[in-house]
């Protein structure tokens, strides 16, 4: 019992810093914000925005960041292939609005030849769903596109809808998802980006941003508490952002927290909530989709996302929960168990 009052609460009522890395402002941090959960845990919870992957990983190993939510072919490529001592502590979402998105000009995949297409990182991310998606509509990458190595969501976003990078280079399509899609719903004509494909009508479902932390994370007390207590406010995010009689409070502080008109909020709200691909996870409680973490290791693997690894390589054993493997919900575990109930009655 001491343990979990511990985990809970800090013991002295001071707020205690999170360094938390995030390559998107999702909903349910939008309300774990905006309603002051974090406080509630007694946290001053730094949201740090991520340039790109490969940045923000280091971070999450050298506890520049406490926790990162990315997406978890992230975690596993680094995890299987490279070794490193990535934990990922529960699913977040299975991916809301994941689209390849163009710009205004080009409305086919076929006019995708011959053009780059800007990613995060060419070997983990959005890489391998998206060469499924085109493969699937017969364009193979390296002859009939290539990639060019931009950044994190938020940057891909704003050069699409400038038509180039910084140095200049046309932009001509990328993979976006929440809050970008919906934001560029309502761009003029001229800005506005295509929807060439959704995510969800190839490989469906799919685990995508993944509560990460570095192993070693998990057996330190002060860490451990931290990331229990943050664990458990966006639990109580995500569990507000589902009521459906919180709809209109949760389409507002997503508005308020994003800073867009009620139009986007509203359609940022359809797919925060959308049941297969939304913030959501199997029982509510940031339990890992293994359906959709399969899915997402069985395409890597078709393009051959993990040739290190020998051809009888036990996925599943890989990604079995447990502590010090992949995935460890000893951390979710407490914070479940430290839910505060009031917190899930607060007015807007
Ligand atoms: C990633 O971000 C870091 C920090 O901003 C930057 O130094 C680095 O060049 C970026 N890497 C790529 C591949 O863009
Ligand atoms: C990962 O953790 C294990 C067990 O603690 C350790 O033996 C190994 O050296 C660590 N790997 C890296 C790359 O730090
Ligand atoms: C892809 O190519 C195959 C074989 O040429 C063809 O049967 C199929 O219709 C093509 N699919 C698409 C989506 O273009
Ligand atoms: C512009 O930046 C992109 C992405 O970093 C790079 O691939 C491209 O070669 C650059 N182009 C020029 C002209 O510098
Ligand atoms: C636990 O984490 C804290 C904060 O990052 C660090 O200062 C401390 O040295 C760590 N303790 C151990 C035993 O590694």
């Amino acid at each position: 019992m001491w343990r979990a009052i511990f985990f809970c609460a800090s013991a002295v009522h001071a707020l205690d810093v999170v360094n938390y890395g995030a390559f998107t402002v999702t909903a349910t941090y939008s309300i774990a914000n905006q309603l002051g959960f974090f406080t509630a845990y007694d946290l001053d919870v730094i949201y740090n925005q991520v340039p790109n992957s490969t940045f923000a990983y280091a971070q999450v190993l050298n506890g520049g960041y406490d926790v990162l939510t990315g997406t978890i072919d992230n975690a596993v490529n680094l995890r299987l292939n490279s070794k490193e001592n990535v934990t990922v502590l529960g699913q977040l979402d299975q991916g809301p609005d994941l689209v390849l998105a163009s710009r205004p000009d080009i409305t086919s995949l076929d006019q995708l030849i011959g053009k780059p297409l800007i990613v995060d990182s060419p070997v983990s991310g959005y890489a391998y769903l998206l060469r499924k998606l085109l493969s699937a509509n017969n364009l193979t990458l390296g002859t009939d596109y290539f990639f060019q190595t931009v950044g994190g969501t938020n940057l891909r976003y704003a050069d699409l809808v400038a038509g180039a990078l910084p140095n200049g280079t046309e932009v001509f399509a990328t993979m976006l998802l929440y809050p970008f899609t919906a934001e560029g719903e309502v761009l003029p004509a001229s800005q506005k980006p295509n929807i060439l494909a959704r995510v969800s009508d190839y490989v469906n479902p799919v685990s995508s941003s993944a509560f990460t932390t570095r192993q070693s994370a998990i057996t330190n007390l002060t860490e451990s508490s931290l990331l229990t207590r943050f664990v458990s406010a966006m639990y109580a995010a995500n569990l507000y952002l589902h009521n459906p009689f919180n709809k209109h409070c949760a389409t507002s502080l997503i508005a308020k927290q994003l800073q867009v008109s009620t139009k986007v909020a509203q359609l940022e709200y359809a797919a925060a909530t959308d049941p297969q691909t939304g913030e959501i996870s199997p029982w509510g409680d940031f339990t890992v989709n293994e359906p959709g973490l399969l899915n997402v290791i069985e395409v890597r693997d078709e393009f051959g996302g993990f040739s290190g690894l020998p051809s009888n390589y036990n996925f599943a054993a890989a990604i079995a929960p447990g502590p010090g493997k992949l995935i460890d919900y000893t951390i979710r575990n407490a914070a479940v168990a430290c839910l505060k109930i009031d917190l899930l009655f607060q007015e807007c």
